[in-house]
Formats: structure tokens, C-alpha cells, sequence
């Protein structure tokens, strides 16, 4: 039986329940994070506790714990996995209070976690993915559980046979629905800056970081439709799938229509980096 966290409880998932007038689920007011968990090692996680800081005070929810008191909640639910690769999924709303629109600052917010067995993924062949106007809203630096227009934008990637939608905003590039967007073009590697309009994903700093570190570079620019369709390569990013190459976007085929040769140096260090990461 798959134990949660729920407000200061270890309980099974089944007897885990909160309140209909909780704020989450009137108005999906609250934040969220995932962090992947390898060989029992929680990755980035220092990075990730500060975007949820980041999101928390954002949204005016004072966050209910120390960091040393989110690594003790998340560790007790990975001890009690059995699994050595994990997914685990917190969530922060601001909790029980009547329907109203206006925020009580004195509201009790809601905390909850958990772990579930990392499926396998093997995205190594790529995928394909299509391009979709980017209809979310100004704030997309917040990790919201608000995420319809996500889910909205990932149906209709999936209902192409796509596995992402790659948004565009103004003729530009913002992220995947659920990920971060990588370009090759002319042999320098591209991704959009970190200006309110994307989530600054995790794995994409990190990317960012060891591209740098490797003398590949990286340029954090504007990237328009025309640079999209013209790239040698695509990748997305994103805690869950890593970095993944698209080979294909709406009709076209990326580069020649098989993962680039700078996506296979990336994956090597990224995956050297983990390995270094697990060691320590
Ligand atoms: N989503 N951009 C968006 C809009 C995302 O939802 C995500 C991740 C990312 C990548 O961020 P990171 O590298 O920190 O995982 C970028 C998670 C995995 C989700 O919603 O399940």
C-alpha cells in the first residue's frame, strides 16, 4: 500500500482526503514541484526547494517548512518506497476556507507528497512534437497547479500523435507544455531566457550549466518560429523525461530526422553528471 504525506501524516493513499472548500480544488491556488529521486538520492534538490520558495512567496503562502524539514518529509517517503528510482510529486495549496476569491493570509495551507516507482523511459529515439500558440498567462516562472491550459495544449499534441506542444508567444519561443526547449542552429545551441514567460526548469539550468562547463555553450535568446523550423536539432527538457530530441515537428522532419550528434554529447555528460551526483 503506496504511503502519502497529507498535513503532517504518513497515511495510505486511499485514507488520504482533504476538504472540497479546499482552495486547490475551487481554484486551483497552489504550487507544486517534482523532483526525480535516483538510487535513492533526491536530484537538484536544494534547486528545486528554492523555485518552490520562489513560487510560494510568489502566491503569498508563507512555506510551511525549513528546508532541513522538507528534506526530512520527502527522505521518510523515499525510505519507504521500495523502489531505488522515484518520482515525487509535493504540493502546497493555500488550503480550507469559504469560496471567495480574496485571499485570507491567516488560511492553514495544505501539504502534500508522494512517491511513486520511476516508469521506464526510453525517449532516446525521439519524438515528435507540435508547434501551438502559447495560450497560458503572464506569470508561467510560478509552478501552478493551475495547469489546464497545459493539459489542454498536451491533448492537442496528443490527439496529432505528438508527444509535446512547443508554445510560441509573439513569434517566439516560450517551452514545451510541460518542459523546456532547446534549439542547434548554425552549431550554436539556443533556449529562451528566463523573462516570466517560461518555467525556469530545472534540468534546462542544469543543461545550461554543463554546456557552458563543456565549451559547447549555450545562448539563453530569443528564438523565433522561423530559427524552430530551420533547427538541426530540438530537444526538450524536463525533470521527468531529461533531455529528449524531437526528430519530427508538426509536418517537418528536424535535421535529418534522427537525435543530433549534439544531443548525444549533452546526454553523455548530463548522464556522467548524475552518475558523479550518486557517488558524492
Ligand atoms: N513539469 N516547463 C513547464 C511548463 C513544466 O511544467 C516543466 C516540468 C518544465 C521542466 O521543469 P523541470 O526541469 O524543473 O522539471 C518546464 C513537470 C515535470 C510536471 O508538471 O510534471
Amino acid at each position: 500500500m503506496q504511503n502519502v504525506f497529507l498535513n503532517g501524516e504518513y497515511l495510505p493513499l486511499k485514507n488520504a482526503k482533504v476538504s472540497v472548500l479546499d482552495r486547490g480544488f475551487t481554484f486551483g491556488d497552489g504550487v507544486y514541484e517534482v523532483f526525480l529521486v535516483y538510487h535513492r538520492n533526491i536530484f537538484r534538490f536544494e534547486e528545486h526547494l528554492q523555485r518552490l520558495n520562489n513560487s510560494l512567496s510568489a502566491i503569498y503562502i508563507k512555506n510551511p517548512y525549513t528546508d532541513e524539514q522538507w528534506r526530512e518529509l520527502l527522505m521518510t517517503l523515499v525510505e519507504n518506497n521500495p523502489s531505488d528510482n522515484q518520482s515525487l510529486y509535493l504540493q502546497v495549496t493555500r488550503g480550507m476556507s469559504d469560496r471567495d476569491h480574496a485571499i485570507d493570509l491567516t488560511d492553514q495551507p495544505t501539504v502534500f507528497a508522494m512517491s511513486k516507482a520511476l516508469p521506464e523511459r526510453n525517449l532516446s529515439g525521439g519524438v515528435n512534437a507540435i508547434c501551438c500558440d502559447d495560450i497560458r498567462w503572464k506569470l508561467c516562472d510560478i509552478k501552478a497547479i493551475t495547469l489546464l491550459p497545459s493539459v489542454l495544449l498536451r491533448h492537442q499534441a496528443a490527439l496529432a500523435g505528438a508527444k509535446e506542444a512547443i508554445l510560441l508567444k509573439d513569434g517566439h519561443v516560450t517551452e514545451g507544455a510541460a518542459s523546456n526547449v532547446f534549439i542547434v542552429a548554425g552549431s550554436r545551441v539556443k533556449t529562451p531566457p528566463k523573462d516570466g514567460s517560461i518555467l525556469p526548469g530545472i534540468t534546462r539550468d542544469l543543461v545550461v550549466e554543463l554546456l557552458n562547463d563543456s565549451g559547447i555553450g549555450c545562448h539563453e535568446t530569443e528564438i523565433s518560429k522561423e530559427e524552430l523550423f530551420n533547427a538541426e536539432e530540438i530537444w526538450i527538457t524536463s525533470s521527468t523525461w531529461e533531455i529528449v530530441p524531437v526528430v519530427k515537428l508538426d509536418d517537418q522532419v528536424v535535421g535529418n530526422g534522427s537525435p543530433g550528434k549534439v544531443w548525444k554529447r549533452v546526454v553523455d555528460i548530463y548522464q556522467q553528471f548524475k552518475n558523479r551526483q550518486q557517488i558524492v
